[in-house]
């Protein structure tokens, strides 16, 4: 019988909880969001999203269990998010899953967020051992080569922002709805990318290292100029300070996943993230990895953003090469790569 393992996922402004079995079936996969509790705060809130989590958690594990059709005794273990994300709320969940495992004698498994990320191609797509994957949404980007289920090596990320950081930064100066992906990519759709020059930090530095901080900030002068000189934005101002900004964002990424293809080659190459969203980002990278010989693996949406069947699937991956739970440890930061120090936006 394949393992099933319930997954509980709660490190940003998602409260999630999943059912998945060994076969890489996903039985259930509850998300419930929070943009409208922290909407009037232009960002997540961090108390905000710890008190949500504390009141959706329970909830969220039910709905799971119902959809599954699955009983907490039918499982063979709790796996739940134990960081690197908002303290508050991964003790939420942390608190939750331990709750659960005492009542039910289940063993308990603490995964990194970011290792639930980075195996989610095997979930959708049964994809071997090794790959290389950009992870990119609004907290985290950055290059994985992924060995194994504990195998993880960066080959580089941001140095400041993530790019859905800056999506959502753009949108906001431009007084557009969040989150601010999909709100500047309909617009960029209606835009000329070359009416404005936006810059693409660090192009031609070597390596994969990547920096969107100074875009944001290009993005906020052009805006202060054109209202400056002209009292005001044009929709097709708009719409052309989104394309010239998506498309810096595409060159930055398309250009850094060609060197990383270049310093770690793989039969596949995988992204994930809420950015991975995005059709011009989605479509430079797929041309990318064909070019570089890789197959191109971009995992369903819910998949890709925060859920807990990522999370359910990585205890999975734990069980299965006889990984012993480790004690858990509640870690607002926790690099994948244990060799690597703490960085930004990891
Ligand atoms: O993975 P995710 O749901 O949550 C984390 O950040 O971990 O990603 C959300 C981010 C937001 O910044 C959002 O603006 C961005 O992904 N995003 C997009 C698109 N859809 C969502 N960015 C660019 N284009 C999109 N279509
Ligand atoms: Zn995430």
């Amino acid at each position: 019988m394949p393992l099933t393992v319930l997954g509980i996922e709660s490190s940003c402004d998602d409260s999630a909880a999943a059912v998945v079995r060994g076969d890489r079936t996903v039985l259930a996969s509850v998300v419930e969001g929070q943009t409208g509790l922290h909407a009037a705060f232009g960002g997540v809130v961090p108390e905000i999203a710890a008190r949500a989590h504390a009141e959706r958690l329970d909830h969220c594990v039910e709905a799971a269990l119902a959809t599954a059709d699955t009983h907490l005794r039918d499982l063979d273990a709790i796996a739940v998010t134990a960081g690197p994300g908002l303290i508050g709320g991964v003790l939420s969940g942390v608190m939750l899953a331990r709750g659960l495992a005492a009542a039910t004698g289940l063993p308990l498994i603490g995964i990194n967020h970011l290792a639930g990320h980075a195996l989610t191609p095997r979930l959708t797509d049964g994809v071997p051992f090794p790959y290389l994957m950009l992870l990119v949404s609004g907290g985290h980007c950055q290059f994985l080569a992924v060995e194994g289920p504990d195998g993880f090596r960066r080959l580089g990320g941001t140095i400041d922002d993530a790019p859905g950081e800056a999506f959502d930064k753009v949108a906001k100066l431009l007084g557009l709805a969040q989150p601010g992906g999909p709100t500047v990519e309909a617009e960029a759709l209606r835009g000329d990318p070359r009416r404005f020059a936006l810059p693409r930090p660090l192009l031609d530095r070597p390596g994969c290292e990547m920096s969107f901080s100074g875009l944001k900030t290009a993005v906020l002068r052009l805006r202060d100029d054109l209202v400056g000189a002209k009292g005001g934005l044009t929709p097709q101002d708009r719409a052309d300070i989104c394309a010239g900004f998506q498309a810096a964002v595409v060159e930055v990424l398309a250009a850094k996943t060609a060197r990383a293809l270049a310093l770690s080659p793989a039969p596949t190459f995988a992204v994930a993230g809420g950015v991975a969203a995005n059709g011009a980002i989605r479509a430079a990278l797929q041309q990318v990895a064909q070019a570089a010989g890789a197959t191109f693996v971009a995992p369903p949406l819910q998949l890709c953003t925060d859920n807990a069947a990522m999370i359910a699937w990585a205890g999975i991956e734990q069980l299965s090469a006889g990984m012993p739970p480790e004690p858990i440890i509640a870690r607002p930061r926790w690099p994948l790569d244990s060799n690597a120090a703490p960085m930004l936006g990891s």
